[in-house]
């Protein structure tokens, strides 16, 4: 151990403190043996730093900082330098507000386009998700500061995140789940790792030894700090065994007692506490030492705008250009549509919300850009109420253009933290304005502006369409700059446009309503299974247009890696970004056809060509054999393709590769929708085959009593009347708060109470109410209701009582 001299020092007390937070963003300090506290702060794109209030869901203000685009967004750069340059100034702008630890970046898969936090998220694709993020962890930590990758692992909803069981084969958890996790520690090398709210197989992730143990500790290395998702820790014992260091928000000692009664009585050897000590001072020196000789506490507001600008024009995609209807030409009529360009969408709900430095919204920007504006209409309300004046005044407007530039998208209430979406569409008076104004000038340049895949069966209804993503506080004038041709769009889909949501893999199956939920789809997520399955959709993986064209040629695969031309076949210089898929043609073990094994993205002159190289790495042939138990290599003929998206291979070769010689895991006939690619008819039988065991039931026992992992929402069918009151008055506020078009709060209300497991009662409030306390609340629920209140009050009155002995002791110290 590292630090052993001053863990020789500590009492058992002392350790135990540090295992748990002094605040709701700090850690606990012990000032006499020289540990500071140091200080965590969310997210992804942008410092949130509260200085005041605290909170985890987004209400409080923060310290102003650069709010960048949204990892959803970046993504579609596919540039992974552009990843490390956004994570250096992230690192910057941490180390001037004095924030030890970056909460992000986030990289759970994509599994389903209607989860609620996909816009903080990269891809639907492991190798893409993986390489971009590792590029963050590199940025961020060049400051000294520490990344914290997360949510580790299988949180791909958000509705019921804190209960729910995700019940996951293990071949699709390691190639799908967590190769993103294992490129981006390997790659990236974070100090920290933040464990999910929901539990893995059975148990809660921060406490299950496969996940934390056998695979993030002993097979990936990983010896940085694990910390739970604020308010995730359930048994604290069982998570600190498993090695989940911090436990975030405090309990005020509530849990620290946990875990000496469990080293006095030996559940715990001291010396896998003292471990767990040894690794978090180790973040605590580490991230200090930066502030050690910097008292800079100011970044250069104005450069980091400029490279927030820089990220999101990298990242805009252009999704549709008929007639080449953009760039916009010089001298143009244009009516400006929509209510996103009078207010850009520029981020997402929740946790990762960032109070921005500057704020640019399109139509203050328009005349810098030369663009001949005649007018602006919103067209819509932004929160979805139907206006036909509305659409009528835009139509009046859109008339006397030659183009109609049309800002649309999903709104701030939407796309939020806690949350999934109800489906993919856009509201309804975005599509009948769409109508109206097709019918009135159908030369329509639709920008889009939100975090996640959305229908669009409007789609024949505009020539041309821009689609933003979130793209940070300069994100208006970064898509501006592509309409005027300023910028030739180089970013591509890291996420499929499915036609329909009834096409996803998952549907039917997403979110799990009650105790579990079932990834019967298996590997197939995303384009793994629209490609198999030949699903047709509506914009493909890995699609994106550019105002010039590329041809690819000359493919030459060896085993290192493949060799090709591209050539820039138009009149302007261009990026473009070519794809790597390998699909092994041999059929004994069941696959996607294809899957991202490499990419690059190359900038070419007009008329220029140039050579690539992109070279297999380790996981270019692996997949993981669950009979050995290990990842090995399949002997076969490899295709091995280059496209410009998933759907447009433009090179192919075969490449023989040698195996591993392991035994053939699986026997055909007992799974063959999952050889068929068909993962929509996947039976119970068959997910049981591949699963190794029986499902457990996905649906709650409405029989035995309400315990810590149930939910408020169970109140429905609990015993004591005050819960199911209680319960129903909580739906009525949901219910009228949106009908009185508050649905911000509404969602606070499922986000935060409805789907609240019990124990985050005691978890999440810092100590007013502790777990003694919860189990009256309990017996109440259940109906014993004086017995519970009885409990209640005594339990309280003791936590009161122990308060004042503390300050007491404090004081008289
Ligand atoms: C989120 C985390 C976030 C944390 C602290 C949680 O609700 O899931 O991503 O870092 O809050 O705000």
């Amino acid at each position: 151990m590292k630090y052993l001299q001053i863990i020789n020092r500590m009492t058992l007390e002392e350790k135990a403190s540090l295992m748990s937070g002094k605040d709701f963003w700090q850690t606990q300090d012990i000032e006499h043996l020289g540990i500071h506290s140091i200080f965590l702060a969310d997210g992804p794109h942008g410092i949130r730093k509260q200085a005041a209030a605290a909170d985890h869901l987004g209400l409080n203000p923060s310290i102003p900082a650069t709010c960048f685009p949204t990892a959803a967004t970046v993504a579609n750069s596919w540039n992974v330098e552009l990843g490390e340059k956004v994570g250096q100034y992230l690192g910057e702008e941490a180390a001037a507000q004095k924030v030890n630890v970056l909460l992000g970046p986030g990289i759970n898969m994509k599994r389903d386009p209607l989860c609620g936090r996909n816009f903080e998220y990269f891809s639907e694709d492991p190798y893409h998700a993986g390489k971009m993020a590792a590029g963050y962890i590199r940025g961020i930590q060049s400051h000294g500061v520490s990344a914290c990758v997360k949510h580790f692992a299988v949180n791909n909803q958000e509705e019921r995140r804190m209960s729910i069981d995700t019940i996951v084969d293990e071949r699709t958890l390691r190639e799908i789940y967590l190769t993103a996790f294992e490129i981006a520690i390997a790659e990236g090398e974070p100090m920290t790792v933040m464990s999910s709210y929901n539990q893995l197989n059975g148990t809660y992730t921060n406490e299950n030894l496969h996940l934390m143990q056998e695979i993030l500790r002993e097979e990936w290395g990983f010896e940085g700090v694990v910390v739970t998702d604020w308010g995730g820790s359930n048994d604290r014992v069982a998570g600190l065994i498993a090695g989940n260091e911090l436990e975030m928000p405090t309990t005020a000692g509530e849990t620290n007692e946990d875990i000496i009664t469990a080293v006095k009585s030996g559940q715990i050897k001291e010396e896998v506490l003292d471990r767990c000590v040894d690794r978090l001072l180790d973040l605590i020196f580490t991230t200090e030492e930066v502030y050690k000789n910097r008292n800079e506490k100011s970044f250069n507001v104005e450069k980091h705008h400029e490279a927030a600008q820089q990220a999101a024009e990298e990242s805009i995609v252009l999704l549709k250009n008929e007639d080449r209807i953009l760039p916009i030409k010089k001298g143009v009529k244009a009516a400006i549509i929509g209510d996103f360009a009078s207010e850009a969408r520029y981020q997402g709900a929740g946790s990762s919300i960032v109070n921005p430095t500057v704020r640019v919204n399109t139509l203050d920007s328009l005349e810098q850009f030369g663009i001949d504006s005649i007018g602006y209409e919103p067209g819509f309300e932004r929160y979805g109420k139907k206006s036909r004046k509305k659409i009528d005044k835009a139509c009046a407007l859109a008339k006397k253009a030659d183009v109609v530039l049309l800002y649309i998208g999903l709104d701030e209430a939407t796309e939020a933290e806690g949350l999934d979406r109800s489906n993919m569409k856009l509201p309804e008076n975005q599509i009948e304005l769409i109508h109206a104004l097709h019918e009135t000038n159908p030369n329509i340049v639709a920008v889009l502006s939100c975090g996640s895949a959305i229908e669009m069966p409007w789609i024949d209804k505009v020539k041309g369409l821009v689609h933003g993503y979130l793209s940070g506080q300069a994100g208006a004038k970064a898509i501006l700059r592509v309409l005027t041709g300023e910028i030739n769009p180089s970013g591509k889909l890291a996420e499929t446009y499915p036609l329909r949501y009834e096409d996803t893999p998952a549907f039917g199956s997403f979110p799990g309503k009650e105790v579990s939920v079932e990834y019967r789809e298996s590997l197939f997520i995303g384009y793994r299974y629209y490609d198999t399955a030949n699903v047709n959709v509506l914009f493909p993986f890995g699609y994106g247009l550019s105002y010039t064209t590329f041809e690819y040629s000359n493919i030459q695969a060896d085993r290192d890696g493949v060799t090709f031309n591209i050539t820039n076949t138009g009149t302007i210089a261009g990026m473009e970004i070519a794809q790597l898929y390998v699909g092994c043609r041999s059929g004994n073990i069941f696959r996607p056809n294809k899957e991202l094994k490499g990419f690059t993205k190359v900038f070419l002159l007009a008329g220029e060509t140039k050579t690539v190289r992109i070279l297999f790495d380790d996981k270019a042939f692996r997949y993981f054999n669950v009979k050995t138990n290990r990842w090995e290599i399949e002997q076969a003929d490899y295709a091995i393709m280059i496209g410009a998206s998933s759907a447009d291979i433009r090179l192919e070769s075969t490449l023989f590769v040698e195996g591993t010689d392991a035994p053939l895991p699986y026997d055909k006939e007992n799974i063959p929708s999952m050889y068929a690619g068909k993962v929509r008819d996947v039976t119970k039988e068959e997910f049981e085959y591949l699963l190794g065991r029986q499902v457990p039931v996905p649906t709650w026992d409405r029989t035995r009593p309400l315990g810590y992992n149930d939910t408020i929402a169970q109140c429905q069918y609990a015993k004591g009347w005050l819960a199911r009151f209680a319960f129903h008055l909580i739906t009525f506020a949901y219910w009228f708060l949106r009908k009185i078009g508050k649905r911000s709060t509404a969602n606070l209300i499922m986000m935060s109470v409805y789907h609240m497991p019990f124990r985050g009662i005691a978890r999440m409030t810092g100590g007013i109410v502790n777990m003694p306390m919860l189990d009256g609340l309990l017996l109440m629920v259940n109906g014993n209701f004086f017995k519970g209140m009885a409990h209640f009050l005594k339990e309280r009155k003791k936590l009161i009582k122990a308060a004042k002995l503390r300050s007491l002791n404090n004081e008289g110290a």
